[in-house]
């Protein structure tokens, strides 16, 4: 399921190697638990961030190869990235991801708790396995910030009265920090300047806010089909995205039908109707591009090379990604 296959070239084989490994990183000590995370490693996902760590590492590597520390990171960002989403696929009752049932739909809520738990811990201990301590602190405080992240999407449930700046917030710790700082921890393996580390860290954090935007997006504009996990459910749940909030602007109305949790009969396609009426949709798209464009500035820092030029490209995929 990875995204247009150009795109990723440069690290191509790189990826290959990083989908067998993440398999006997788990180990099967406990048949139930490797069952559960080997289903979703098994199939796939974008890899969209192990992608992003690889490239950095083959850009700031140049005329070397890269060194097995570039590789476990990038084994590390995915198997975090996979564990939010099996405790994510709890909290949000899912029953697709990646175009297959959710771990909590095949094996029961308590398994997929364990196994996202099984998966943040080893994903710790190969962590500090890279002996980095800078490294071990950026990383540790991503999985700080996924929990920081659905925690205050929680609370801000329904809640038709928060801002860009609260949605971005919540953005930046579920989805952008991840990317930001696996994109900085790249860099530094390969030693390169704190500027140019800072860089890293605002490429990935731009574009995992742009990322996040097209994600609330998609789930307004696409199918359950396309995505291979379910779509027009964040306005059910109250999860309120850009578009929502751009829309409340124009369409008072939504207020009321937010307010009361869409209770009545009609209220969510009344709300969806409202939605697709409006500008909130195209407005969410320029925020995207807006982060795109930015994410793309910082990637100045980097001399031209094919890894580099991967980067660029991949701010215009997450505008253009269609799952
Ligand atoms: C899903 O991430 C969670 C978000 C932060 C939007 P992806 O869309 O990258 O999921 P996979 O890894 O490709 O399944
Ligand atoms: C999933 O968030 C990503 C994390 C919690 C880190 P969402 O609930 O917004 O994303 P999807 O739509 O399930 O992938
Ligand atoms: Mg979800
Ligand atoms: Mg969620």
């Amino acid at each position: 399921m990875t995204p247009a296959t150009s795109l990723f070239t440069p690290v191509e084989a790189d990826l290959q190697i990083l989908a067998d490994n993440l398999i006997q990183l788990i180990g099967n000590d406990h048949p139930i638990l490797y069952a559960a995370a080997e289903h979703l490693f098994g199939a796939g996902g974008k890899r969209i961030r192990p992608a992003i760590v690889l490239l950095i590492s083959r850009a700031t590597m140049l005329g070397q190869d890269i060194t097995l520390r570039h590789r476990r990171l990038a084994e590390i960002t995915e198997m975090i990235h996979t564990a939010s989403l099996v405790h994510d696929d709890v909290v949000d009752e899912s029953q697709m991801r990646r175009g297959v049932p959710t771990v909590h739909s095949l094996f029961g809520n308590r398994i997929a708790i364990q196994a996202g738990d099984f998966l943040f811990a080893q994903a710790s201990w190969y962590l500090a396995n890279l002996d980095n301590l800078e490294v071990v602190k950026l990383l540790s405080e991503v999985i700080m910030d996924l929990a920081t992240g659905e925690i205050q999407q929680g609370i801000n449930c329904f809640d038709h009265g928060i801002s860009i700046e609260t949605y971005l917030k919540k953005s930046y710790y579920k989805a952008a920090s991840l990317i930001a700082n696996s994109s900085k921890a790249a860099g530094l393996l390969s030693d390169v300047s704190l500027e140019t580390a800072e860089h890293l860290f605002n490429y990935g954090r731009h574009l995992g806010l742009a990322f996040q935007i097209m994600d609330d997006i998609l789930d307004f504009t696409s199918t359950t089909d396309t995505l291979g996990k379910p779509a027009g459910s964040d306005l059910k749940s109250g999860n309120l995205t850009a578009p929502v909030l751009f829309a409340l602007k124009e369409k008072p109305y939504l207020e009321a039908l937010i307010e009361r949790k869409f209770t009545q009969q009609g209220d969510v396609e009344q709300a969806l109707e409202l939605i697709q009426d409006s500008q909130g949709i195209q407005q969410a798209r320029e925020l995207a591009a807006h982060h795109a464009k930015l994410a793309v500035d910082h990637l100045a820092v980097l001399p031209a090379s094919e890894s580099q030029q991967a980067l660029v490209n991949i701010a215009d995929y997450v505008l253009s990604r269609l799952y």
